[in-house]
């Protein structure tokens, strides 16, 4: 995925621009770029690296216009190079775009143009697109005053497959800019004789609050006083001009190291925020103002799948765990990317749920869509107002836990475990669990933040034993039940931001094969509750010691560990099943983030990754 701005107004738009890239540049670091127009002329700096590299490298005066674009690229055709950094400048000079996607049928599109004497500079899709709009351009007539530069993106359009967040502009129309999306998000920012384009509102929000949520298939035509949509079919669309409700400090890092470190320590807050008014009057089960489905429909499930990637797909196998337990319904998870190609038999009455923090990632998107197709109704999780997914579900549960900006994910993890856990009892309590039952599960999901709090006191010792840890090139995460799929978030937390290889197993199940990679240099980290699984647990551990291997335990307050067992004992507080994964998982963040700082690693950006996967 990438990020794209765009602006009209007064001011210059580079400086505007290049401050709104810097927020969307956890979207895709390889290359930055920015066009500002004068008149007919395009004025354009782009190179690859950080925005910050671009600002340093481009002396504002290159720059002048008050009508921009700009883009920060995550790469999908064609490398990382100067050459391939957008914006993209037509072969006849008359068109610079950005764009986010992917073009499936450039190839052909490609030769055709090739024959009508368009060249190229670089190995995109998106020049390819440029060049089309410039060739529709060329054989559009002149005849509708103003209409011919939106009617060839139309046109244009209407021959691409794929995904696309465009936005154009045209040398014969200085203060205009004509903007699209399909399946790549895309924010029109409304503010004070000005507007905005952006891939999300952390790009605007120091400008403007009022927003647009552009919808697949919408073409806006911007002007410096005003805008108009209509869709790939020429109808028109009345616009709905939302308010964002967080603000400019919510996106930045402020007295923090990082992002990363800002969102996991900002987790009781948000853990808060995402129980806020969600629970009954009586305090026994949970409430969901936007499930858009009636109890009565919710009672005939026989079964739940979950859908996700990533970080949310873990979310998922804990829901799923608990779902079962406290409401002793099945639940099926698939990967997003998986889902859409099993062709699974499906029972009448399932219903679906997707979990995705951005909303936007492609997978889950068409995994829901395919669920859609199937005639089955489908509840987003979702942290992003407005995002694809949260548009296209049939109703689900906003997370509000604010912008989540870190590529690593964390507090809107452990958000969507909490969001996990209230289904499971909202569920629950529809079916057998007792009011006392619920009762007891409330309040254990209202002391969570109070828990998360307490253990995030734990810092100084994650960061000591990261110091004496970072140098290690491989690493195990142990758990069992809901603490396997945090063992599996753990491992992925650390591969990301540190680049340590590590892999997430059920503490039991290790003994049938990472077991051989037990050594004194593939240290472990193991998940150790009280309870019926406590002996089970430190019996893996014992098996990992007879082999040398270094053992780090997370283990609850009232576990009795044998002396001389683990080498780094970190202590969580004991707390109920539906609130553990939460808890636990605090201490793996911290310590991948202090391992990651330790090996001097780009914490916010780390290298390949992007922060949500709008491309399959
Ligand atoms: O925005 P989504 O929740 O749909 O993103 C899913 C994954 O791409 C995401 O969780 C990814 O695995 C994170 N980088 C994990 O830290």
């Amino acid at each position: 995925m990438c990020g794209i701005v765009g602006y009209i107004g007064k001011q210059k738009a580079s400086a505007i621009i290049l401050e709104g890239l810097k927020r969307l540049e956890y979207r895709g670091y390889d290359s930055a770029g920015v066009a500002t127009q004068q008149g007919d002329h395009f004025d354009l700096a782009k190179k690859i690296g950080r925005v910050e590299g671009l600002i340093k490298t481009t002396p504002a005066l290159k720059l002048p216009g008050t009508t921009g674009i700009g883009h920060t690229r995550w790469a999908t055709h064609g490398g990382v190079t100067d050459a391939n950094a957008h914006p993209h400048i037509s072969s006849d000079q008359k068109f610079a775009i950005i764009h986010n996607g992917v073009v499936e049928n450039y190839a052909s599109i490609k030769k055709f143009l090739l024959t009508k004497g368009y060249t190229f500079k670089s190995e995109t899709d998106t020049e390819v697109l440029c060049n089309l709009i410039a060739y529709h351009y060329q054989k559009e007539p002149a005849t509708k005053e103003g209409s011919r530069f939106l009617e060839s993106v139309r046109k244009t359009l209407r021959h691409i497959e794929g995904t696309y967040g465009i936005a154009v502009m045209c040398a014969d129309n200085p203060a205009e800019i004509v903007a699209a999306r399909k399946g790549s998000p895309l924010i029109l920012g409304v503010g004070d004789g000005e507007l905005m384009l952006a891939s999300d509102v952390s790009a605007i929000i120091s400008r403007t609050q009022n927003v647009v949520y552009l919808k697949d298939g919408e073409i806006v035509h911007m002007t410096a006083q005003n805008f108009s949509i209509t869709t790939l079919d020429s109808s028109d669309v009345s616009p709905v001009i939302d308010k964002i409700t967080w603000n400019i400090e919510d996106s930045e890092v402020g007295a923090f190291d990082h992002f990363m470190e800002k969102e996991i320590f900002e987790q009781p807050a948000a853990l808060e925020n995402t129980m806020r008014g969600r629970f009954s009057e009586d305090g026994s089960t949970a409430q969901f103002g936007g499930l858009n489905i009636t109890a009565i429909d919710f009672r005939q499930v026989d079964r739940f799948h979950f859908i996700a990637c990533g970080s949310a797909w873990h979310a998922c196998l804990v829901a799923e765990q608990l779902i079962e337990r406290f409401a002793r319904v099945p639940v099926e998870v698939d990967y997003a990317s998986e889902f859409r190609y099993r062709n699974i038999p499906l029972s009448k009455n399932a219903l679906f749920f997707t979990i995705s923090q951005s909303g936007e990632t492609i997978d889950t998107l068409a995994a829901m869509r395919e669920a859609k197709r199937k005639g089955y109704k489908v509840l987003a999780i979702s942290n992003v107002v407005g995002s694809s997914i949260a548009r296209e579900a049939d109703g689900g549960v906003y997370q509000h836990v604010g912008p989540e900006i870190g590529v690593a994910s964390t507090k809107a993890f452990t958000s969507q475990l909490l969001v996990g856990a209230m289904l499971a009892l909202y569920i629950g309590r529809m079916r057998d669990m007792s009011f006392s039952g619920g009762i007891e599960y409330v309040k254990a999901l209202k002391g969570a933040p109070d828990l998360v709090r307490e253990t995030l006191k734990l810092a100084p010792q994650l960061k000591e034993i990261a110091k004496r840890y970072a140098h290690y090139k491989d690493m195990l995460f142990l758990g069992r039940l809901t603490l396997f799929p945090v063992a599996l978030e753990g491992a992925l937390k650390l591969k990301e931001i540190s680049y340590i290889h590590a892999e997430g197993y059920p503490a039991a199940e290790m003994k049938h094969g990472p077991i051989a990679l037990i050594s004194e240099e593939c240290p472990s980290v193991f998940f150790v509750p009280s309870g019926e699984m406590f002996n089970k647990v430190v019996s893996s551990m014992q098996e990992i010691k007879a082999r040398k291997g270094k053992i780090i335990a997370i283990a609850t307050q009232n576990c009795e560990l044998p002396s001389g067992l683990v080498d780094e004992l970190i202590r969580i507080p004991e707390c109920h099943e539906a609130v553990l994964p939460i808890v636990a998982s605090i201490p793996v963040q911290l310590l991948s983030y202090y391992m990651a700082v330790e090996l001097k690693r780009d914490v916010d950006k780390p290298r390949n990754l992007a922060k949500s996967v709008t491309v399959e």
